[in-house]
């Protein structure tokens, strides 16, 4: 524990690096090879490199200046090959007048001054966006990046951050770090480095991709009107990201560093973790509680205690003494189980793990070829060097271990990776071999994890037979989203804490991260069942929906305060399942785009200036608005509603957006909105995913107002990788209304899975006028609406909502219904 010493005068020490003296001087000459341009300064070169869909590379080489310098633009993995993504190149024009050059294409323009290397961006139609002052280095080769920014400049993405939504006024670290001290906002390294930086200027938002995963700082408090990006070791290597709005940027990022696949549909369900369920028999009556509840869950977590002394790929025999047996019957009550995976391995001679890893040299290596050796759960312990590709392959086959017992996912914890030592991680001079091009580990640290979750990954498809795996990692780096879902590590049950998820998650989204989730219900210190229920019914909405706590925190199961929150845990997890069509189609939006699950009111509503910096709301996808409430004794609270008409999903009254409002939040409710025009797909409640077999689907149809909206729903099987050999289906809904019409178009735009024997119910909700003739017809090749079939409908009075029956489409078609 600190004590106010920590402020003694004799302590006050600078905070921040200091910018080097050394830049690239006068530029001598500037070449372009293909799709680089190589300018040799007088201290140095700086390659610049055009990738598709109009983003620019920038890559510095202190001192390696000259016609023959060695300019390597190897990129880490964190960059997937751009060759083959699709993307064209745009054409580039290099011209010269006066003292700089300009290199235009259409999406940006630089002007690069002959003088010294500094550069101004502007976007393709000449709009400013910032000037970068020439990269300046030191002895160490620590390079800055001066960028100039806005008055009214806002900050978003750099992943999993703590403090609000906007980090504005920010300085933060990127170097993956355990940290169980409290999370609180002055905190600028956790366990995730993600080095995008989102820059929303007034009237253009462009992205700054630093791919650098040693230790990096990224400073938006030193100056009002500029922010540094600066690294310590390794290169100044980043990547400028046209917008020109904020969707832009994320969906191009993501082309870049990669999307996430499919998850299973069980990865999506509520999951159950605890440090640690102990034994066969308590994981089981778990399981049994759960069902005898009725509460729906699709998945427990085995922390570290199942395994024999902390030694990865083991049960232990007393605990557990029939794991495959356990999971057998689990299977039955539709439960997965995940067990936690560290990268720690045990150091003793007799754990064949260990023993087949040292003898084919697996482990990572101090300089003088001896094991980095350090303490974790199991004690002294080695590490996999994931940057080799042998020992990665290694390390995923030995999942086997856990896939022929019916495992299908992994949860990989520690991946920082954590030490407990004085550093809190490896030693920074150990050596990773990088498939014959050495690296120390100070150079990669942040690439620890994101290697290891893909190890994983990748073990696991080749050992499920087709089926889909699932990890959850704690540590990972730009890139992470394709290996692995990410959950915010050590929070507490704070109810700062619940609410400081909702920016952490949305920053996470906004840097490519789009399935993550806190700890519901906070992992240290002591839940209630009043902090319980709001964060289970906030959680219920986030892409990862776990509860999980800590050894000595008080239990936290959704029955452990008593039959109300009980009964409202159970209402919230089972709307999530309610909602499972409608959010495995916004995952599928995610994985084909980029763009995050769960949204800041700022990627959706960029010009409100209300929204900027709005940390205690976010929307799912783009059509459910929810309002968590996020402090105790409180039962209402203001919500803001961007621009247009916002229905309450519980009790249908509408309100005009664009202004704040007075949302009731008895402990029971969670104030939600839905957007007219919003076509939100429900099923029936189940118990898991592995239980949905005779689901209904009901569509609801918001409409009203003369709203219009669109929606596509998604399907397959949710568990194989068949979906990419098109055994899916893909249906497009658009919603227009008309003074006295409503048109539901229903386009079929891809049918590969389910046949037209499902049943699909329609349910147009709050309808502004009496529904009179209806109409269901096919749309021909020319587009008319060949309108014939009276559907069975059914109209409920009271509630003013007509249901109508259809079969699943197999072609396109529209509704029409008609006022009375
Ligand atoms: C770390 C993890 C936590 C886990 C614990 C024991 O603290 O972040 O989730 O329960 O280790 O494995």
């Amino acid at each position: 524990m600190l004590t106010s010493e920590a402020i003694s005068p004799d302590k006050v020490q600078a905070v921040g690096r200091t910018i080097g003296s050394m830049t690239l001087g006068p530029v001598q000459s500037v070449r372009r090879q293909e799709q680089d341009l190589i300018i040799s300064a007088e201290n140095g070169s700086l390659v610049i490199r055009i990738l598709p869909r109009g983003m620019i590379r920038f890559k510095l080489f202190p001192g390696a200046a000259g016609e023959d310098a060695v300019l390597s633009m190897k990129s880490t993995v964190a960059v997937v090959p751009q060759e083959n993504s699709g993307g064209t190149l745009p054409e580039a024009r290099l011209t010269e007048e006066g003292d700089k050059y300009t290199l235009a294409t259409s999406e940006a323009i630089l002007s690069i001054s002959k003088q010294d290397g500094g550069i101004s961006f502007m976007s393709g139609s000449r709009q400013f966006i910032a000037d970068q002052a020439p990269l300046a280095w030191d002895e160490s080769q620590a390079v800055t990046g001066l960028f100039t920014a806005g008055k009214s400049a806002h900050f978003y993405g750099l992943g999993e951050k703590t403090g609000a939504l906007d980090k504005k006024g920010e300085r933060y670290e990127m170097w993956n770090s355990d940290v169980y001290a409290p999370h609180v906002p002055e905190i600028e390294a956790l366990y995730q480095s993600i080095p995008l930086l989102v820059v929303h200027e007034e009237d253009y938002t462009y992205g700054l991709f630093l791919d650098n995963p040693g230790r990096t700082f990224f400073d938006m408090r030193s100056n009002t009107d500029s922010f540094l990006m600066q690294t310590e070791t390794g290169s100044m290597d980043y990547y400028f990201i046209p917008g020109p709005d904020m969707k832009g940027v994320v969906s191009r990022y993501t082309s870049l560093t990669g999307r996430m696949e499919l998850p299973p549909h069980w990865a999506l369900g509520y999951h159950q973790s605890r440090y640690s369920y102990m034994s066969q028999e308590e994981v089981l009556e778990l399981a049994r509680t759960f069902r005898a509840k009725q509460i729906p869950c699709d998945a427990i977590y085995l922390d570290i205690h199942y395994m024999e002394g902390y030694r990865v790929f083991t049960f232990d025999p007393e605990r557990f003494p029939d794991p495959k047996g356990m999971i057998a019957e689990l299977k039955k009550l539709g439960i997965r189980i995940v067990p936690i995976v560290d990268p720690g391995v045990k150091l003793d001679m007799n754990y064949p793990v260990f023993k087949e890893g040292t003898m084919n040299g697996y482990f990572c290596l101090k300089p003088d070829g001896q094991p980095f050796v350090g303490p974790v759960w199991p004690g002294m312990s080695v590490f996999p060097d994931f940057t080799e590709d042998r020992a990665s392959e290694w390390w995923g086959d030995l999942h086997r271990f856990y896939t022929e017992m019916g495992i299908e996912g992994i949860w990989n914890d520690m991946n920082e990776p954590a030490v407990f030592n004085p550093s809190m991680t490896m030693d920074l001079d150990t050596m990773h071999g990088n498939n014959g091009e050495p690296v120390s580990h100070g150079e990669i640290h942040n690439l620890y994890g994101l290697l290891m979750s893909e190890a994983t990954a990748e073990g696991m498809k080749r050992n499920l037979n087709g089926h889909r795996p699932f990890v959850l990692t704690r540590a990972g780096y730009a890139g992470i989203q394709r290996y692995a879902a990410v959950w915010t590590g050590d929070n507490r049950s704070f109810w700062e804490h619940m609410a400081m998820s909702i920016p952490m998650v949305l920053n996470l989204g906004l840097s490519g991260v789009a399935f993550a989730g806190p700890d519901i219900g906070g992992f240290a210190h002591h839940t209630s069942g009043e902090l319980l229920v709001r964060w289970t019914q906030m959680g219920a909405l986030f892409p990862y929906c776990r509860n999980h706590s800590e050894l000595r925190s008080i239990r936290q199961e959704p029955w452990c305060f008593g039959p109300e929150v009980e009964e409202i845990c159970r209402e919230y997890i089972g709307l999530r399942y309610r909602l499972l069509p409608l959010i495995y189609s916004v995952f599928r939006e995610a994985a084909e785009t980029g763009l995050p699950v769960l949204r800041p009111l700022v990627l959706e509503y960029p010009e409100d200036p209300n929204v900027t910096n709005l940390c205690d709301q976010f929307l799912l996808g783009e059509q459910l608005l929810a309002a968590p409430v996020y402090r105790p004794g409180t039962t209402c609270r203001a919500v803001y509603l961007p621009a247009g008409t916002w229905i309450d999903y519980w009790s249908g009254q509408r309100y005009e957006g664009g202004r704040h409002i007075l949302a009731e939040a008895p402990l029971e409710r969670l104030p939600l909105y839905v957007k007219a025009g919003a076509i939100v797909p429900h099923q029936p409640v189940v118990e898991s995913t592995a239980l949905e077999a005779q689901r209904e689907l009901t569509i609801d149809v918001y409409s009203g107002d003369e709203s219009a909206g669109h929606f596509e729903l998604y399907e397959d099987d949710g568990l194989t990788l068949d979906y990419g050999a098109g055994a899916y289906s893909l249906h497009r809904f658009r919603l227009r209304e008309e003074a006295s019409v409503i048109k539901l178009r229903i386009d079929t735009l891809h049918s590969g899975y389910g046949t037209s024997q499902d049943t699909w119910r329609l349910r147009f909700k709050h309808l502004s006028f009496l529904p009179g003739e209806i109409a269901v017809g096919a749309i021909s090749a020319d587009g008319a609406f060949e309108g014939s079939n009276s559907p069975e409908t059914y109209y409920d009075e009271a509630e003013q909502e007509l249901t109508l029956w259809i079969s699943r489409p197999s072609s396109d078609m529209e509704i029409r219904i008609h006022q009375k």
